[in-house]
């Protein structure tokens, strides 16, 4: 091969490879090491199968399909939350499609633990003005105190078997925030600087690892059950889900980061996956951003429509 015809070559690499690597990017629905690690990582049923894992908000959502899918690798659960019939109801779907002969369903089982994954938690819709200091508390002590109390209970533990995982459901709003949710935003946001910091305390402990997990917008009862100006107000009428990504599809790549080890990963389909990258990277276009489209949600949700509507458009776009 000639001089002049391997440069040439070389040169249609230099060209190809990164418009490659932006078709990949632009098809994403996470993070490309998360990407990565579904392409060639270990799977799921080699890694988890014999484990004891502990679900907190187990009774709908991505609690619930995280059940499911588990139970299909044969893990033993333990299922947690405040309705015990929902409970019942996950644990009929589990058993009912016979994925599991001897999955095991504990109240509580903390000696034994293998993984624990936080999920439980709560949204939020409704302006800063209108929304009262209880809301704000309740969801402070329900998505982070909560979360750090279960985790602290369960840890010792852990680090006397020297070995453990613990995996906590945040969210890309606990990496940028949007209107109507600020409350949930911090509470998301107090949680990533909760783990990372005890990640690096975790660093003598080696049989310990942390995975966080970060979706942006999942098909499950998240808005409907979202908490609003007052503690005891519901939602005035439900969303329709059906741009969000499938909790079947989320709850996969989790079980790939979890398989795989990975320590913060990021589940979405555009535009919110690239919203998550400019904050990342440029904070200031980002803010920018979020005002135009924060003004578009907030004069939604005061015409009673649903403040997703840009997104919903913008991903209609994108398919
Ligand atoms: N869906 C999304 O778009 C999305 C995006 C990013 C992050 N997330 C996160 O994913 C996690 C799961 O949410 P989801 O989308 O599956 O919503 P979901 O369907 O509403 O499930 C929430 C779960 O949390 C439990 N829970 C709520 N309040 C609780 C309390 N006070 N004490 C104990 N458990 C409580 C609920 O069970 P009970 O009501 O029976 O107690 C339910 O099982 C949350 O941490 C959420 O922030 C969701």
């Amino acid at each position: 091969m000639s001089w002049e015809l391997l440069l040439w070559l070389l040169a249609l690499c230099a060209l190809i490879l990164p418009l490659v690597q932006l078709l990949r990017f632009l098809r994403a629905d996470a993070d490309l090491t998360l990407l990565w690690a579904e392409w060639q990582g270990r799977r799921p049923e080699w890694e988890l199968t014999d484990m004891v894992v502990w679900i907190t908000g187990a009774s709908s959502g991505i609690g619930e399909e995280l059940a499911f899918q588990l139970c299909k690798l044969g893990v033993s659960l333990v299922l947690s939350a405040r309705r015990v019939q929902e409970l019942e109801r996950v644990k009929r779907r589990c058993l009912g499609r016979n994925c599991l002969k001897d999955c095991m369903f504990f109240l509580i089982y903390l000696l034994g633990i293998d993984i624990l994954v936080n999920n439980s938690g709560r949204s939020q819709r409704s302006l800063v003005l209108e929304t009262s200091l209880d809301v704000f508390k309740e969801l402070i002590n329900l998505n982070y105190i909560g979360t750090v109390s279960l985790t602290k209970c369960v840890l010792p533990h852990m680090i006397e078997r020297k070995q453990g995982k613990i995996v906590t459901v945040n969210s890309i709003a606990g990496i940028a925030s949007v209107s109507l949710s600020s409350g949930y935003c911090a509470s998301k946001h107090a949680l990533r600087g909760f783990f990372n910091a005890l990640l690096s305390e975790l660093g003598q402990y080696p049989g310990i690892t942390l995975c966080n997990i970060y979706p942006g917008p999942v098909q499950s009862d998240i808005v409907k059950n979202a908490l609003t100006e007052e503690v005891n107000k519901s939602m005035r009428n439900n969303i329709d889900q059906s741009y969000k990504m499938p909790t079947s599809r989320c709850v996969r790549l989790m079980l790939i980061a979890m398989a795989n080890d990975l320590k913060e990963v990021w589940i979405s389909d555009h535009p919110v996956l690239l919203g998550a990258y400019i904050w990342q990277y440029m904070p200031t276009w980002a803010s920018w951003l979020n005002c135009k489209l924060g003004k578009k949600r907030i004069q939604n949700f005061k015409n009673n429509l649903d403040p997703d509507l840009p997104y919903k458009f913008l991903k209609a776009k994108k398919d």
